[in-house]
């Protein structure tokens, strides 16, 4: 499915990103600005840090405490904030939208 990524800079990039990947993994892997990913994925770090559109919500698990705890504590915070190393891509997830905070470094 083709996830669309507002970046730092207001920029946008939509990739394709496999099922079974995280909103993470298709950042990093296309090389996009503003997920830093420190851990590599384990939930953390905090530095994978984006807010998911209201639209895009429902297609993805809830926290769980970690990532809750985490979050609390991460530097621009809002209600739709999310961890993207857990936010797992199925085939439901065409049009989802996310924006990376620029919190990241
Ligand atoms: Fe570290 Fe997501 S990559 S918490």
């Amino acid at each position: 499915p083709v996830v669309t990524y507002v970046l730092p800079d207001g920029s946008e990039r939509a990739v394709d990103v496999p099922p079974g990947q995280t909103v993470m993994d298709g950042s990093v892997r296309n090389n996009l600005p503003g997920i830093v990913a420190e851990c590599g994925g384990s939930c953390s770090c905090a530095t994978c840090h984006v807010y998911v559109d209201p639209e895009s919500q429902a297609f993805f698990d809830e926290m769980t405490d970690e990532e809750r705890e985490l979050l609390e504590f991460s530097d621009g915070a809002q209600d739709n904030s999310r961890l993207s190393c857990q936010l797992v891509i199925t085939g439901e997830c065409e049009g989802v939208r996310v924006t990376v905070s620029a919190e990241n470094g």
